[in-house]
C-alpha cells in the first residue's frame, strides 16, 4: 500500500480531473459505492474460484457478526446498488463511473499494489457491440488527454452460454491431458473452473496453455459477427484493437466481449501491464437479484497509468502571486489583499514566518510563484504596489486599484478561474 505524497498528488489531480471530463463529454454520472461489502457479494458475482475471492480478498467479520470484504474492483458493488435502488426502472439506460480505492492482498511485484485505485465505468442497458465501442474510444479519447497515444486494445469474445460450455468441454480434455505439467491450483480449477485455467501467471502453465484450443473454433455466428462489428468500426476510426484468443479476464462476470488495453511504447513501470481490462456481463444484475439487464463496462488502474504518462502531464500548477511584504506592521494588509486575489482566482502565498525581503523572495523562488508582489510603505503611501516577474526580474509598480488587470496583463488568465488549467 503506498501512500500518496503531495509531490505527486498534482500529477493524480490532472488525471482525475480528466477523467472526469471525458465522463461528462459522454454524458456518464458519477455514482459512489461504499469500500466495504458483504463478502458474498464478491463471491457471488467476480467468481469462488478466481484468484481474487479465493486469495486476494481482506476479509473479517464486524462486531455484529457480518461477513465483510474490502472491495478489490468496483462492478459488483456497482451492480449491487443499481438493484437495489432500482435504477432501471427510473433510466433505462444507465451510464455510471466511479473513481476510488481498491484492495487485493497479491503478491507485491512491479505495478501490482495492496491498495490501488481504479477509474471505472459501467454501462447499463443496452447489448453489444456499440456502448463497447463507445467505451474504447472513451478510453482513446481519455488516454490521448494524457498524452498517451500508444496502447494497444486486445480483445476476445466469450461466446453464448452453450458455445463456453462446449468451450469448456475441449478445454478440460485438453487439460486432462496436460494435467501431470499443472500447478496444483490450475489442477483444482480443472474440476471447479477450468476457464480460469487460462489466467494462469505460471511459466510452466503458460507453456501448456499456448497449446490449448483457442476460442475463435467454438465461437458462435452471432458472436463472430458482434466481435467483427466491434473491430471494423473502431478500424474505421483509426483505433486498432487485436483479437486475443485466449483473453479470458481472471473475473467470472463476463459473458460477451472482452478487452485489455496496455501501455506499449511508454517507460515507467507500468510499461507492459495491463492499464484497462473490461467487458460485457450480462448476466450479473440478474444473478444478483435484478431484472436480465444487458452490463458492459471497464476499470483502469490509476497507479498505472500515473506512472506511464507522468512525464507528459507537464509542470505542477504553480501559485500565481506570492506577497512579500516589507514590515510585520503591513501583514493584515497582506491577508486582506491576498484574500481580494484568491476571489478572483489568484493563487496565493505568503511567508506567514515573516522575515527579510532577500529571504521572502527565496521562498517566492521556493515555491515557483510566477510573479512576487512586493508591499512596502512607500508604495502603499503612493496607492501603488510592486511587482516582479520570478523569471525574468524586471519589476513595476502598479496601482493597488487596478491590480487585477495588471496581472492579467503578466500572466494571462488567473490559474484558478473556471476552466482554465483544468484537466
Ligand atoms: P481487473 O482487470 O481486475 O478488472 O482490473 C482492472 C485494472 O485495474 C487492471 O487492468 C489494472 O490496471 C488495475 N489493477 C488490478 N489489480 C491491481 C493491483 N493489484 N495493483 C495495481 N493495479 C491493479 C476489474 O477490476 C473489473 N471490475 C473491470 C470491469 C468493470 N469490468 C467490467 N466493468
Amino acid at each position: 500500500m503506498r501512500d500518496i505524497l503531495p509531490q505527486d498528488s498534482w500529477l493524480w489531480e490532472r488525471v482525475e480531473s480528466a477523467y472526469r471530463r471525458v465522463m461528462t463529454l459522454y454524458n456518464y454520472l458519477e455514482i459512489g459505492i461504499p469500500v466495504l461489502e458483504k463478502t458474498a457479494l464478491f463471491a457471488r458475482s467476480i467468481g469462488e474460484d478466481t484468484d481474487i475471492v479465493s486469495k486476494e480478498m481482506y476479509t473479517f467479520t464486524d462486531t455484529g457478526g457480518d461477513e465483510l470484504s474490502l472491495r478489490p474492483e468496483g462492478t459488483a458493488g456497482v451492480v449491487r446498488a443499481y438493484v437495489q435502488h432500482a435504477v432501471g426502472t427510473q433510466e433505462p439506460v444507465s451510464k455510471l463511473y466511479y473513481i476510488g480505492p481498491m484492495f487485493r492482498r497479491e503478491r507485491p511485484q512491479k505495478g501490482r499494489f495492496r491498495q490501488f485505485h481504479q477509474a471505472g465505468s459501467e454501462m447499463f442497458g443496452v447489448p453489444g457491440p456499440f456502448p463497447e465501442i463507445e467505451q474504447i474510444l472513451m478510453l482513446k479519447d481519455f488516454f490521448g488527454k494524457l498524452g498517451l497515444s500508444d496502447v494497444a486494445f486486445a480483445c476476445n469474445h466469450l461466446g453464448t452460454p452453450e458455445s463456453r460450455a462446449a468451450y469448456t468441454r475441449l478445454l478440460v480434455a485438453y487439460f486432462q491431458k496436460h494435467s501431470d505439467g499443472l500447478c496444483e491450483d490450475c489442477r483444482r480449477r480443472l474440476e471447479t473452473n477450468p476457464l480460469r485455467i487460462l489466467d494462469c501467471k505460471q511459466a510452466a502453465c503458460g507453456e501448456i496453455i499456448a497449446g490449448s484450443p483457442s476460442f475463435e473454433a467454438s465461437r458462435p455466428e452471432s458472436a463472430a459477427g458482434e466481435l467483427e462489428t466491434f473491430i471494423r468500426v473502431l478500424r474505421d476510426m483509426a483505433v486498432a484493437v487485436d483479437v486475443e484468443p485466449r483473453l479470458v479476464r481472471g473475473l467470472d462476470y463476463y459473458t460477451g466481449i472482452v478487452f485489455e488495453g496496455v501501455a506499449r511504447g511508454e517507460g515507467g513501470e507500468g510499461k507492459g501491464l495491463a492499464l484497462v481490462g473490461g467487458g460485457r456481463y450480462d448476466e450479473l444484475v440478474s444473478q444478483l437479484g435484478g431484472p436480465p439487464t444487458p452490463a458492459v463496462g471497464y476499470a483502469i488502474g490509476l497507479e498505472r497509468l500515473v506512472d506511464v504518462c507522468r512525464s507528459r502531464l507537464g509542470e505542477p500548477t504553480r501559485p500565481d502571486v506570492f506577497v512579500v511584504v516589507i514590515g510585520a506592521q503591513l501583514e493584515p494588509r497582506a491577508v486582506e489583499l491576498m484574500h481580494r486575489l484568491r476571489g478572483g482566482g489568484w493563487r496565493c502565498e505568503f511567508d506567514p514566518r515573516g522575515g527579510s525581503l532577500k529571504s521572502q523572495m527565496k521562498r517566492a523562488d521556493r515555491v515557483a510563484a510566477r510573479i512576487a508582489l512586493i508591499l512596502g510603505e512607500d508604495e502603499l503611501r503612493a496607492g501603488n504596489v510592486r511587482l516582479r516577474c520570478m523569471a525574468g526580474g524586471e519589476q513595476v509598480d502598479v496601482p493597488a486599484a487596478g491590480l487585477d488587470s495588471a496581472l492579467r496583463e503578466k500572466l494571462g488568465a488567473p490559474g484558478m478561474e473556471a476552466g482554465h488549467r483544468d484537466g
